[in-house]
């Protein structure tokens, strides 16, 4: 293995798995060996990915019994029927319990590709290869697998841990601008929900995270699956804490629903999310003006979106918000701000500030 792998844990029993992160890691075969023990490995890609990656990898699983199925590409096909075709591909090709199904691609890959090795004859091997930075940092890690409805984002789907995650970060070399910066979302919410050290290393660095500066970009992804891997072993399946991870993700979710999946991108939603709940923190008197002023501030350095889009009205937004995995008892929860690394889950605010909140975004788009 290349010196430059890192190896973190995700601490989680006998469901415990290494996230390995270095250069050059999706061609090693070694890995593959290690981590999977049956012949039989499904791949599972994209029309966009699979032209970049998936011969070299195919290289690698040398000595398997391998076959794959390409996906078309985009949050539109996250759907039940788009992800009835990797059973398809399953079952055409006799594959049995202890088959490997293998991710290769974005988070949109990765949670339709482990849930589909949670459901397949009631759960099959799975592994994890993301090729986007928001996969490197956040969806690849915790298990969190599933689909979107029309009326409600990643509402179907499962818990399902992989075997392994292997973050080549060769990989984000042909990423664009825009998803690079989907990414960079997610890695900010670790340094605003639990470390204030982080953040203010982001605010110093986050210009060689844009010009892709290697060093960097490894270590931004080491600490923010540092974060996660810590949320996940304590909490993995969101009884409390884990929630945390899901800041700016109500406003967020909502944005993606309202507009259509595709075209707001997830991290994007995230961005203007995060602003939006720093926004209400603000006006419940939890976080200051100049602290409120970084956060958006770090948003807009980043590339990403700092406001919603003109077309929801506050009306609309609030409905929209209603179908969340956070509600409970018909009781709207939400990540809000205590300070810089500090977050808590909470339904003690007031209704009005946030009505408050939705009104002003809605005033300011007008
Ligand atoms: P994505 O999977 O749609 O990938 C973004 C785009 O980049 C796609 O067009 C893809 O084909 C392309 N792409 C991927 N790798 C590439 C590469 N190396 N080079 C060039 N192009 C590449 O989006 P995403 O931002 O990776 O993931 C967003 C999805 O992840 C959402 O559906 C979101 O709900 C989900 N998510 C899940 C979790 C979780 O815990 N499971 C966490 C965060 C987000
Ligand atoms: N991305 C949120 C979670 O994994 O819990």
């Amino acid at each position: 293995m290349e010196s430059t792998t890192q190896t973190l844990h995700v601490d989680l029993g006998e469901r415990s798995y290494p996230i390995y992160i270095g250069t050059g890691l999706l061609g090693q075969a070694e890995l593959y060996q290690r981590h999977i023990p049956g012949q039989q490995v499904m791949v599972v890609s994209n029309e966009t990915v699979a032209p970049l990656y998936l011969e070299p990898l195919l290289k690698a699983l040398n000595g398997f019994q391998t076959a794959s199925v390409i996906l078309p590409d985009g949050e539109e096909f996250k759907t039940l029927g788009i992800w009835n075709h990797i059973f398809d591909a399953l079952l055409n090709n006799h594959f049995d319990r202890r088959c490997t199904i293998l991710a290769l691609g974005g988070g949109v890959i990765g949670d339709m590709a482990g849930f589909a090795a949670a459901a397949y004859q009631r759960g099959v091997h799975f592994i994890q290869v993301p090729t986007t930075l928001l996969a490197q940092v956040d969806s690849s890690v915790g298990g969190k697998t599933g689909l979107n409805h029309a009326l409600g984002k990643n509402m179907i789907g499962a818990f399902f841990q992989p075997r392994c995650v292997i973050a080549d970060t060769n990989t984000l070399n042909t990423l664009d601008d825009r998803q690079l910066a989907a990414g960079l979302a997610e890695v900010i919410k670790y340094g605003l929900i639990t470390d204030a050290e982080f953040f203010i290393w982001l605010e110093q660095n986050l210009n060689k995270l844009l010009d892709r500066d290697i060093s960097a970009l490894s270590y931004a992804i080491q600490r923010s699956c540092q974060n996660k891997a810590q949320v996940v072993a304590a909490d993995e399946l969101e009884a409390g804490q884990r929630a945390l991870l899901n800041l700016g993700h109500t406003f967020g979710h909502a944005i993606e629903t309202g507009m259509g999946y595709g075209d707001w991108l997830h991290g994007e939603g995230v961005g203007a999310g995060i602003c939006m709940a720093a926004t209400l923190s603000q006006k419940l008197g939890w976080l200051t003006d100049s602290e409120k002023k970084r956060i958006v501030a770090i948003i807009e350095r980043a590339g990403l979106p700092i406001a919603p889009p003109a077309q929801l009205s506050p009306e609309r937004f609030k409905e929209l918000m209603s179908v969340d995995k956070k509600v409970l008892d018909g009781n709207l929860r939400l990540i809000l701000l205590q300070g810089i690394g500090k977050s808590l889950v909470t339904d003690d605010f007031k209704h009005d500030d946030l009505k408050a909140t939705l009104n002003e975004y809605g005033k300011a788009n007008r």
